[in-house]
């Protein structure tokens, strides 16, 4: 049985991706700060769950996690856990923005780096890093949450080239506005992002996955936020700035 270890597991895209790994047959080990949701998911999901409750925004939980992912069992490493502030700098505590850069950024070296040391000793293994559309779009009120994605996206593309034929992959998921409970944690008014602009974490998950398993470096699920991103990867930076402004985003 092959196995995973899902950070963010409690809600959203994370629980989605335990609920859709227990379809597959994997066992799952769930990382989270809540470790009452972490049981309720243990008792709800089909599939053997080992839970392990870590603050990923500490050196503490990090580390914790990384020696879990020491033992060499985890073919499957899914760094979710991730928040955003949707606060002008400035405006939002510094506290708030170091911990999102620990959260969004610092784990997901750490982890990376445990899963790389002992799946390349395997020769075998796969790491999914969640990232965002916003990686590619300079968002004003969003600033650094905007850059930590740009990190795990150019990240994972560049360590996925430096892992080639070893047998270990690394894909950096990057989805679109999602349903999920991210922004309503974050408290951001989300009133003016369409309806058509939503996706739902079952597609996410499900495209995200499905490029993962074959060791995509880059995937952007859904056809209407490829479009997006190809135009943001051409248009002028200029250009690209005067619309993300415009658009509020
Ligand atoms: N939703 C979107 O529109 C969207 C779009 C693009 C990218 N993303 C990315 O998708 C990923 C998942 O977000 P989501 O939308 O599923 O958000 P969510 O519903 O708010 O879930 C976030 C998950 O991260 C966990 N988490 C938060 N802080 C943590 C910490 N310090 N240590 C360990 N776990 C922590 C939360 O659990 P606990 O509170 O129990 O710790 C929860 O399980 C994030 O990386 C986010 O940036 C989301």
């Amino acid at each position: 049985m092959p196995t995973a270890l899902v950070t963010g597991a409690s809600a959203g895209l994370g629980a989605e991706f335990a609920r859709q790994l227990a379809g597959r047959g994997y066992h799952l080990v769930l990382v989270a700060r809540d470790a009452d949701r972490l049981s309720a998911a243990q008792n709800a999901l089909p599939a053997s769950v080992e839970v392990l409750p870590a603050d990923l925004a500490t050196d503490d939980g990090c580390a914790a996690v990384a020696a879990r992912l020491g033992k060499g069992d985890v073919d499957l490493l899914v760094n979710n856990a991730g928040i955003g502030t949707y606060r002008p700098f400035g405006v939002a505590d510094l506290a708030l923005e170091e911990r999102q850069l620990d959260l969004n950024v610092r784990a997901v070296l750490r982890l990376t780096h445990a899963a790389v040391r002992a799946m390349t000793d395997r020769g075998s293994g796969r790491i999914l890093n969640v990232s965002s559309v916003a990686g590619f779009v300079p968002r004003g009120g969003n600033a650094t949450y905007s850059a930590s994605k740009a990190w795990v996206t150019m990240f994972s593309e560049a360590l996925s080239i430096q892992l080639q034929g070893t047998g270990v992959t690394v894909t950096a998921v990057c989805p679109g506005f999602t349903h999920t409970e991210f922004h309503e944690r974050a408290g951001a008014d989300m009133s003016n992002v369409g309806g058509r602009m939503w996706l739902s974490a079952d597609q996410v998950v499900r495209d995200g996955l499905a490029d993962t398993l074959v060791g995509k470096p880059v995937s952007v699920p859904s056809r209407r936020y490829q479009a997006l991103v190809a135009a943001a990867r051409t248009l002028p930076r200029p250009v690209l700035r005067a619309v993300a402004a415009r658009r509020g985003l």
